[in-house]
């Protein structure tokens, strides 16, 4: 009972002093962040008793992924569904939600992050198991950074600044309050360009993969590189930037062998608006999102393409880019 009203007045106090700025288009942050979409403060919902609770935090689910997957698992419109299967944004020109969709929680199929089961964090050092949950990512009461992005997820002391308006550019905001139509557009994928920054957030808990990191000769890199351009090295580029600003034939949509897939997200370094965010160009840079959604996808090791599953689309991404 302590505890609880110790909460209860943490609960009032940070509701009536917290000074955290607002920031415009943002949800769950200062000025939209509402306490009782996530908290009860007696246990109880409009009278009736919460089954098993109340829960910890005065949540009103028992654990943080029960919580926000109760509305962002489809059945609220306005809210962006990240649970699979998403019908939410079929009316849009990408049909998917920007960062992907996850399996059902405690589920190990489908590929990339997986929720609600212990695993090691692949590509990282001395890494100590542990279970995803959406607030691993997500700052809850959010933050100055693109979705609420955590500021330090591998909880080391570093701070990455993953900001909308100059490493993010989005064309639609949200609508305030909230609509599904408004929500659709905004957090559909073609909403979204990408400038900088975004690599090494990822990296903070895959840090084996930092940028570029040089490995022993005769091998380049210890992974494909990111965050280099497309004419990195040129005339003599590994890859083929023609073909790439060019954006038709192998590995683009309309070609009729079959290998095509929408153009992958990229980087465009010096973008200072969402056009030039999203023009390709022979600078753009390869980085983690152009081969992997952020939550995950119905690909192996979340991929936006079938590159371990084969068929004709299985080189959709390199053929963008190298045109092999
Ligand atoms: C009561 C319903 C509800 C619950 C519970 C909820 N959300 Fe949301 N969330 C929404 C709605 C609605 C939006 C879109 C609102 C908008 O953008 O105008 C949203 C937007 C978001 C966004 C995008 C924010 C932005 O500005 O870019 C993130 C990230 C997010 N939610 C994460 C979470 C996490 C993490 C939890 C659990 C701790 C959670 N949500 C719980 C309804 C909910
Ligand atoms: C989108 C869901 C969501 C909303 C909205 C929300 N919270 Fe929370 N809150 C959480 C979650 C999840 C935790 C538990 C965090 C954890 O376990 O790490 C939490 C924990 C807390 C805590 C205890 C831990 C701490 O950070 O001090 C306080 C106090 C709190 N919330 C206050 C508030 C207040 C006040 C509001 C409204 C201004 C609010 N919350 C709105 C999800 C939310
Ligand atoms: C491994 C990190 C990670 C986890 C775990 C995670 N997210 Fe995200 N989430 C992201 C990133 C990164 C983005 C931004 C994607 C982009 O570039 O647009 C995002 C975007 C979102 C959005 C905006 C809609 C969209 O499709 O882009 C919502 C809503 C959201 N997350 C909710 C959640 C909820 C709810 C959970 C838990 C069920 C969760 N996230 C777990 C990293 C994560
Ligand atoms: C050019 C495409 C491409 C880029 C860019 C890329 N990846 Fe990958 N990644 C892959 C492929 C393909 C696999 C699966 C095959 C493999 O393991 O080589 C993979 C596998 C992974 C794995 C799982 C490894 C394992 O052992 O299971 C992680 C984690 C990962 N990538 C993270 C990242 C991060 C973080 C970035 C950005 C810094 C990134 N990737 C950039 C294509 C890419
Ligand atoms: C909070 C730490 C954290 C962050 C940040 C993070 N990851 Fe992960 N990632 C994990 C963990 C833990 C796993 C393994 C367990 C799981 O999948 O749930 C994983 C697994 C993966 C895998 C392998 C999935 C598979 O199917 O085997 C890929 C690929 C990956 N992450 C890419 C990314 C990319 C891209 C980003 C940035 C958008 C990112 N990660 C950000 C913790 C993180
Ligand atoms: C968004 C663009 C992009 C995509 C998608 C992409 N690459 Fe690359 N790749 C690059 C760039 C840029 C370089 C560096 C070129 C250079 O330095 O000449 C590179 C380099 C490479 C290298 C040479 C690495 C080294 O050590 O020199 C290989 C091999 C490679 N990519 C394979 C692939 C494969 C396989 C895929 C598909 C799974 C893929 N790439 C997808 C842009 C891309």
């Amino acid at each position: 009972m302590r505890i609880r009203l110790h909460i209860l007045v943490a609960l009032s106090t940070l509701a009536s002093t917290c000074a955290i700025p607002v920031f415009a288009g943002q949800w769950h942050a200062t000025g939209s962040l509402v306490c009782t979409e996530c908290h009860v403060e007696h246990g109880t919902e409009n009278r009736q008793e919460i089954p098993g609770g109340p829960f910890g935090y005065l949540l009103k689910k028992s654990t943080i992924n029960e919580l926000c997957l109760s509305c962002h698992d489809g059945t609220d419109p306005t809210a962006p569904d990240v649970l699979t299967p998403v019908s939410m944004y079929s009316s849009t020109s990408s049909g998917e939600g920007s960062a992907g969709s996850f399996n059902q929680t405690g589920i190990s199929t489908g590929g990339g992050h997986l929720l609600g089961i212990t695993a090691l964090a692949p590509l990282q050092s001395g890494g100590t198991a542990s279970e995803l949950t959406c607030a691993s990512c997500h700052a809850v009461h959010g933050n100055g950074n693109y979705r609420n992005l955590l500021e330090d997820p591998a909880n080391d002391g570093s701070n990455y600044e993953v900001v909308q308006g100059r490493d993010v550019f989005v064309l639609h905001n949200p609508d305030v309050p909230p609509t599904a139509a408004g929500s659709n557009a905004a957090y559909e994928r073609n909403n979204v360009g990408y400038a900088a920054n975004y690599s090494l957030w990822c990296t903070s808990c895959h840090n084996l993969i930092r940028s570029n990191r040089t490995s022993t000769p005769p091998a380049h890199f210890n992974g494909h590189p990111t965050d280099v351009p497309i004419d990195n090295n040129a005339p003599e580029s590994h890859s083929d930037p023609a073909h790439w600003t060019a954006g038709t034939g192998e590995g683009f949509p309309g070609v009729t062998d079959g290998s095509g897939i929408p153009r992958v997200p990229f980087l465009s370094p010096h973008a200072a608006d969402f056009t030039a965010s999203r023009t390709p160009q022979s600078s753009n840079q390869v980085f983690c999102l152009s081969c992997h959604k952020a939550h995950a996808s119905p690909n192996a090791k979340g991929l936006l393409w079938p590159y371990n599953e084969g068929g004709a689309a299985f080189i959709g991404s390199c053929q963008q880019c190298h045109n092999k």
